[in-house]
């Protein structure tokens, strides 16, 4: 049986992370669920709440929660991680401070992501260290963002740890494309895909068969983009759902591929700044839902001393992260897309880049597959990216204004030097508490 710590107990996503465990118990046996974070009072409304589920639901499994690493992280065989250094109200300044420059403000894309890293690096290393220190062979599967930024530091600054970096993004693309194919399940397809985080295409889908589904599905995303009739289209939030009817414009560009959904921020940067309210982003309609409901049904439960009747929703990131830990525990190989050194995999692409693709995942960790080589504009792209999230790492390692602005000038959202360095001494003032000193 495995023992499990998540980092970020105090996040909303961590009651969805705990009945996904529980939920799959059969697959990923549990003797022990500790949570930890440095924000006590979130953490202990999340907490009391998921004691409840497991008295009832799993009363075998060993639960706590805790402020102290030593406590956290001794004895565990996974970390699953999901922290955000600074909160929402953080996320509500990277998508407000460039807005206000006419700049897109999205979390993980363009300035805004850039800073959240800046912000993120020194939280992930530190839960890194604490591992080594109290387990050193345990695994941290970390989806904390902006994954790409943080999977280019830990590369780079705990070469040896046992990471693993993944995202749901893509996932949670697949099972639209299994909505709109009519399929059960995103596990009935086989794709063949490459990029970089929040930021690839997928070449090939074929079910187990092999038959191709791809002329279907551009079909389909050639008129609708990714919306569909499917019920999680229709439970996303208004943003959201722009941004998956966007995909049609995003997918014009590539007509042979199907996109990422955030390459709209790359390749619409003007449309988005227009269509965006620099007074209400993401981050207010987060606030304002999940938060808000998440912390309210985890007081009635503690209210109530049942968790009966209530169901915390799961998301794409919790079901993925159980095949992950599976992957590792039993060796199965399954094949999954993940973040990982590139090392040849994309042939016409350097080694030390940090890339996005799929992985047979076993005991030892992913094993990437080749994806052969890349056409010149994605290729263009990537590389233009991935300059950018090397840079923002040097920055940090080094306290470098000069590399963070170059940075944000590099980035295909920001249209000059001199705006860029606009938003970034905005950026550097509402960060003073998180940054190194540049
Ligand atoms: C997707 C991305 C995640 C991101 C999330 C934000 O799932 O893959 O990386 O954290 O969206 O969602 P939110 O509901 O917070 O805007």
């Amino acid at each position: 049986k495995f023992r499990i710590a998540i980092a970020g107990g105090g996040s909303t996503f961590t009651p969805g992370i705990v009945s996904m465990l529980l939920v799959n118990y059969d697959r990923l046996p549990i003797s022990e669920i500790k949570l930890y974070d440095n924000y006590e009072e979130r953490q202990s409304s999340i907490g009391k709440a998921c004691k409840i589920m497991l008295r009832e639901r799993h009363p075998e499994v060993e639960f706590s929660y805790t402020t102290d690493p030593e406590q956290a992280f001794s004895n565990v065989d996974f970390v699953m991680a999901h922290i955000r250094v600074g909160l929402y109200a953080m996320r509500e300044q990277d998508e407000k401070i460039p807005l206000s420059h006419g700049v897109v403000g999205q979390e993980t894309c363009g300035p805004g992501g850039i800073a959240y890293g800046m912000r993120s690096i020194a939280g992930v290393i530190e839960i890194l260290d604490y591992m080594e220190e109290y387990s050193p062979d345990a695994w941290m599967l970390n989806y904390s963002n902006p994954a790409a930024i943080v999977a280019e530091a830990t590369r780079r600054l705990r070469p040896h740890s046992n990471i693993i970096n993944i995202c749901d993004m893509p996932v949670s693309i697949e099972n639209t494309f299994a909505g709109i194919l009519g399929l059960e399940s995103r596990k009935e397809l086989v794709v063949r895909y490459f990029g970089l985080n929040h930021f690839g295409w997928w070449t090939s889908i074929t079910d187990k068969s092999g038959k191709d589904l791809m002329p279907q599905l551009k079909e389909w995303v050639s008129e609708h983009g990714y919306e569909s009739n499917t019920e999680d289209f229709q439970h996303r939030a208004p943003s959201w759902k722009e941004t998956f009817r966007k995909v049609k414009d995003v997918y014009s560009v590539v007509p042979d591929m199907l996109p990422n959904t955030y390459l709209k921020y790359y390749l619409y940067p003007d449309y988005v700044v227009e269509h965006s309210d620099k007074d209400y982003t993401r981050a207010n309609e987060v606030m304002n839902s999940r938060e808000k409901e998440v912390f309210t049904t985890a007081e009635k439960i503690v209210a109530s001393d049942t968790a009966e009747g209530y169901e915390f929703h799961s998301g794409a990131h919790a079901s993925f992260i159980i095949d992950l830990a599976s992957a590792i525990a039993y060796n199965t190989k399954e094949r999954m897309l993940l973040i990982v050194p590139n090392n040849g995999a994309i042939i016409n692409f350097p080694a030390n880049a940090m890339v996005e693709i799929p992985c047979l995942v076993g005991s030892d960790g992913p094993e990437p597959l080749v994806m052969g080589e890349i056409p010149t504009f994605q290729k263009g792209m990537m590389e233009e990216q991935v300059a950018v999230e090397k840079l923002v790492v040097d920055a940090w390692v080094e306290g470098s204004y000069q590399k963070l602005w170059q940075a944000f000038t590099l980035s295909a959202t920001v249209p000059s030097a001199g705006v860029a360095k606009e938003v970034l001494d905005d950026l550097i003032e509402a960060n003073k508490d998180f940054w190194p000193v540049l």
